[in-house]
């Protein structure tokens, strides 16, 4: 049932959930109405729980952009499965979130609750308040991963090169997503680990399936009662194999570095998190490798699939392949080339795809790990969820005027396409800027410090995709994403057809 109720844009979908409610819903919401019997009151509020928890996974896009528009720029909470979610939105709620300290409101308690990496993570517990110890994966990924990045442009393009033409050998129509997040894991995989280990190709295969199992093994013991959770993830790593092989893997290479004199060779984000940890109390091999492999599980997933509905987007609006084109084949590229930074219009291209189909409604997850008052009064108990209704932001009229309307430029100087007005009233802006109507970075001193790779590995895939071909996709009609909670996803089998440039 679970898997026909999975949200696609079919009225199958809508049916089968009107079938639900009408057969399991709505009896109990009216059953309670009448019952005095407090036992029975008790199961039936438990039921209701189960069930607004049910209806948030299917449909909590649609129930927090319902919320955002009547709240008006002001707090509203919403039930989800984890917690009472107080969403907030303006600019001064959210430069309190930016400025609580971190045994106030906690990222690292809410990615805890929702991933339950003692289970998925080869028993990874990591602590609850952040920079308890250090935050080196900070200094790794915003800034020398960042700097690193024109120095990985050969290995980046061969990759893509290679991937492109073994998928495309025999067939013009792919799996899209599954060809980007292939190229992704390749590309991420010579950043995170190296040239060795990204050619070891069960190791690859590990480190790709370990984010899959963290993704879909959290998801299923998110559905089970509480008290099931120890049990059934006391059994899960006989069945998420990933985690284990991915570490072990991990801690070979680590000690082994951490054994040879020479190790500062190295140019990957495991040396980085080796250098930046703690001097004071050294981590063992093992410490570091679940640091490598926390960061790795956020950086696979999202960035692949924020491509895949970039490439859909570009199927849908081929008019934009000329210009975008006329750009890669100026001196732009050059510079690109060069910084690992620039190309304004793809830029801009990439952004307005990231608001028109953002891969998470939802961001800013913070934890109260104490009562927190926001400056106007708004209040969260100790355990409370706060976070920011990102999707909902996106196609808020008052932040982007035409809001469902595709405009690929919206972002980019307008004199770059012979305009002398830019549509955004801010002005123009960058992909990896974060603003207060740019969430989708998150806030504060946890902004994602991987954005600016994830801008250049967009980037040389779409370079690679303009230069040689003319995409399309296979079925223009049928729907190609789905929602679960408040993701979106590619949609499986979506198929893209990549004709040889004319
Ligand atoms: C499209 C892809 C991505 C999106 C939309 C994204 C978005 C985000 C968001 C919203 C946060 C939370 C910020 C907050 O709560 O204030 C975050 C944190 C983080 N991201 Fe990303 N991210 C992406 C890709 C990546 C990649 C590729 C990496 C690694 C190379 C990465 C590494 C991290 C890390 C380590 C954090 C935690 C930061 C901290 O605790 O200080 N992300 N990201």
């Amino acid at each position: 049932m679970l898997l026909l109720l999975v949200k696609s844009d079919h009225s199958v979908t809508l049916g089968s959930w009107l079938a639900v409610l009408a057969c399991y819903a709505l009896p109990l919401w009216f059953m309670s109405l009448r019952i005095q019997n407090p036992w029975l009151v008790k199961i039936i509020a438990t039921v209701k729980a189960r069930i607004s928890k049910f209806i948030y996974r299917l449909w909590a896009k649609e129930i927090i952009r319902d919320a955002y528009s009547k709240a008006r720029g002001q707090p509203f909470n919403v039930f989800a499965p984890e917690s009472r979610l107080t969403f907030v939105s303006s600019a001064e709620h959210i430069n309190d979130i930016a400025r609580a300290a971190n045994d106030e409101l906690s990222l690292h308690s809410a990615s805890k609750a929702l991933l339950k990496p003692g289970y998925t993570m080869n028993g990874f517990n990591w602590h609850d308040q952040r920079g308890v110890e250090g935050i080196g994966f900070v200094r790794t990924l915003r800034t020398l991963l960042t700097n690193h990045l024109p120095r990985m442009t050969l290995g980046v393009r061969v990759i893509i090169d290679r991937n492109f033409a073994m998928e495309l050998e025999k067939k013009e129509a792919v799996n899209a997503f599954s060809l980007i997040k292939r190229i992704v894991t390749k590309i991420s995989g010579l950043a995170f680990f190296g040239r060795d280990l990204m050619e070891d190709e069960e190791f690859m295969r590990a480190a790709l399936k370990y984010n899959e199992d963290v993704l879909y093994g959290s998801e299923v013991l998110g559905l089970l009662p509480k008290f099931l959770v120890p049990i059934v993830g006391a059994v899960m790593p006989r069945f998420l194999t990933c985690q284990e092989k991915l570490y072990n893997g991990l801690v070979e290479v680590i000690e082994q570095r951490l054994r040879s004199s020479n190790s500062e060779g190295h140019e990957d984000v495991i040396q980085w998190i080796i250098n930046t940890s703690p001097k004071a109390t050294p981590w063992s091999a093992g410490r570091i490798a679940y640091e490598v492999m926390a960061i790795w599980f956020g950086s696979v997933h999202g960035l692949s699939t924020a491509l895949t509905f970039v490439l859909y987007n570009l199927c849908a609006h081929p008019e934009y392949i000329k210009p975008l084109r006329a750009e890669i084949e100026s001196s732009a590229v050059d510079a690109f080339f060069m910084t690992g930074e620039g190309l304004p219009l793809l830029d801009s291209f990439l952004k307005e795809c990231s608001r028109m189909t953002p891969v998470e409604s939802v961001t800013t997850r913070r934890m109260a790990l104490k009562r927190f008052t926001f400056s106007d009064g708004t209040r969260l108990e100790k355990g409370d969820w706060t976070c920011i209704p990102v999707g909902a932001m996106l196609k808020d009229d008052t932040l982007y005027p035409q809001p469902d309307e595709f405009n690929g430029f919206r972002f980019a100087d307008p004199k770059l396409f012979g305009e002398t007005k830019s549509v955004q009233p801010e002005g123009p802006s960058k992909f990896t800027d974060v603003l207060d109507n740019w969430q989708v970075w998150g806030t504060g001193k946890m902004t994602c410090p991987g954005r600016f790779f994830v801008s250049y590995v967009m980037k040389h895939i779409m370079l690679h995709i303009l230069e040689n071909y003319d995409p399309g996709l296979v079925n223009e009609k049928a729907p190609n994403t789905i929602t679960w909670r408040s993701l979106t996803l590619p949609r499986p089998g979506v198929k893209i057809n990549f004709r040889p440039r004319e």
